[in-house]
């Protein structure tokens, strides 16, 4: 059991899809999960009281965007150290962002990760619906 926070940011819907899935596997596990979109999250109070941590951005332009990127300057002035982690996007073909929001929360957060970062060209294409309830499974069974 525990709590979870799954924030999205993306432009046309598919990261937003693929939070609201991973969140839905978070609960099938049993735990707590809200989603909110990265525009949402505007101060240090915003992030606190989770449990898990699972942070996305859609990859434009070989970048994260640029709200994920100052949310993570946020977090950073947070504590998460110790708190269960994991990173999504959706992409079209090379994919940055999931790695990079991986990274920045193992070196810099100090996140304990799950896995790897789960990125997915299409939550409804290829198994991604059960790719994305997976991937928050994985998450809440670290709680
Ligand atoms: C202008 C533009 C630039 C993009 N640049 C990249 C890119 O550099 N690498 C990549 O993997 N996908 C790229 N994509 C594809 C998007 O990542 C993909 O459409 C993704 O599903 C969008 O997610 P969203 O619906 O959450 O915004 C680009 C798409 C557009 C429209």
């Amino acid at each position: 059991m525990g709590k979870a926070l799954v924030v999205y940011a993306g432009r046309s819907g598919e990261t937003e899809r693929i939070a609201g899935l991973i969140a839905e596997g978070i609960r099938i596990q049993g735990s707590e999960a809200s989603v909110v979109n990265v525009t949402e999250v505007k101060k240090v109070d915003d992030l606190a009281g989770f449990d898990a941590y699972v942070f996305g951005s859609a990859t434009y332009h070989g970048e994260m965007m640029q709200g994920m990127k100052t949310m993570l300057f946020l977090a950073e002035k947070t504590d998460l150290e110790g708190k269960v982690g994991g990173a999504f996007g959706a992409f079209g073909w090379s994919g940055e962002a999931p790695g990079r929001i991986f990274d920045t929360m193992k070196n810099i957060l100090k996140t304990d990760m799950v896995n790897g970062p789960l990125m997915l060209k299409s939550a409804l294409l290829g198994g991604g619906i059960e790719m994305a309830q997976g991937y928050g499974k994985d998450i809440a069974k670290k709680l």
